[in-house]
């Protein structure tokens, strides 16, 4: 896309977002207390009521329309599928079949993440000639082991909480010995300035290293924008690959209390210099429409999780979300003198 055309995308993405704030600008708990469902307009509750179930998964999930709804619904479908930019979803080129040990303790989607991770880092790092690689927010070091054991990559993995640096090197000792000397653990706490750290580190120990490969997965909130920082000023950094999350992790540079809600301003977001001229440019005040739950609805699983569920997937998503609702309500209330 050219400035012009990511300039004019983004301002009806914003000018959506604006509009219905009534949908997206409150915590699913307070759907209750906030009288979220009030704001559904009228004239859409009968139509949307009388959807079969897979017509309800057609809307969410192909935006299909129908002749007999109400024209502010239409345009509002119409408007979310000319903003939808996720790409379509890739089926896996390849399947591993992981060693048992590398199973432990993992759930089947992580065991699919850090395997197609490590399969893309590996794709790319092979291009550049690169033996090194810093994982930001290693966690338990799921990527670190796996990257060396299928690869045999040195891995350096930085991590800001001792806990999970303790838990990472436990299970290296247990379950993988042999990669002691190639992968290392090391507790950091990762920030915009720390550059310089993350180079000593990697004299430190891996001395000789020459180029390097940033990566992280799941790396929450301000890591993200962060590690992007860090590799602009990383000379021996020469390759970046990131999968952000929880960007309602971003961390709060001002909040202002008004009446009806308060406002938030984030120290990390936006980051897309274009974004912001278009923010700008247009007086959009952000801190109004595009807060915490905003940001938690961005993490959230694509419209194509709608695709194929069933009457009894939605009756028991449906009552997650209300019941939360109904015990925020009913701890609200008590809290009342
Ligand atoms: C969602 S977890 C992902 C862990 C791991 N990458 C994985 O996918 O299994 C995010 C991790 O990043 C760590 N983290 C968050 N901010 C950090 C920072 N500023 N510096 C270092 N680690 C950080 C957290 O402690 C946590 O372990």
């Amino acid at each position: 896309m050219d400035t012009n055309a990511e300039k004019k995308y983004f301002f009806e993405a914003l000018s959506l977002l604006y509009e219905m704030q009534w949908l997206h600008n409150i915590a699913v708990t307070e759907i209750l207390t906030k009288a979220s469902l009030d704001a559904i307009p009228k004239e859409w509750i009968e139509h949307l009521r009388i959807l079969e179930n897979e017509e309800l998964n057609n809307l969410i999930a192909r935006r299909t329309i129908k002749s007999e709804w109400p024209d502010s619904l239409k345009t509002y479908v119409e408007k979310c599928q000319n903003i939808n930019r996720l790409p379509l979803v890739q089926t896996s080129p390849f399947r591993i079949e992981l060693p048992q040990k590398f199973k432990i303790g993992l759930s089947r989607k992580k065991q699919h993440e850090i395997i197609h991770l490590a399969h893309l880092v590996h794709t790319q790092c092979k291009l550049h000639d690169i033996q090194t690689i810093v994982d930001l927010g290693a966690g338990l070091g799921y990527v670190c082991q796996m990257l060396h054991y299928l690869y045999g990559y040195r891995v350096l993995g930085l991590e800001r909480d001792k806990e999970n640096v303790n838990r990472a090197c436990i299970r290296q000792e247990k379950l993988y010995p042999d990669s002691l000397t190639k992968v290392k653990y090391i507790h950091c706490d990762v920030t915009r300035d720390s550059a310089d750290t993350i180079e000593f580190i990697l004299q430190q120990e891996f001395p000789g290293f020459t180029d390097a490969c940033l990566i992280g997965l799941h790396a929450c909130g301000d890591l993200s924008a962060s590690a992007s920082r860090i590799f602009c000023k990383i000379k021996s950094a020469k390759l970046f690959i990131l999968i952000s999350c929880c960007y309602h992790k971003l961390s709060i540079s001002k909040n202002i209390q008004t009446p009806l809600q308060e406002k938030q301003y984030f120290h990390n977001f936006p980051t897309s210099n274009c974004l912001r001229e278009t923010i700008a440019g247009h007086n959009f005040d952000i801190g109004q429409f595009l807060r915490v739950p905003f940001l938690r609805l961005a993490c959230q699983e694509s419209a194509d999780k709608w695709h194929d569920m069933s009457k009894e997937k939605h009756d028991e998503h449906s009552f997650h979300v209300l019941a939360r609702a109904v015990l925020e309500l009913y701890s609200q209330q008590s809290r009342r003198p």
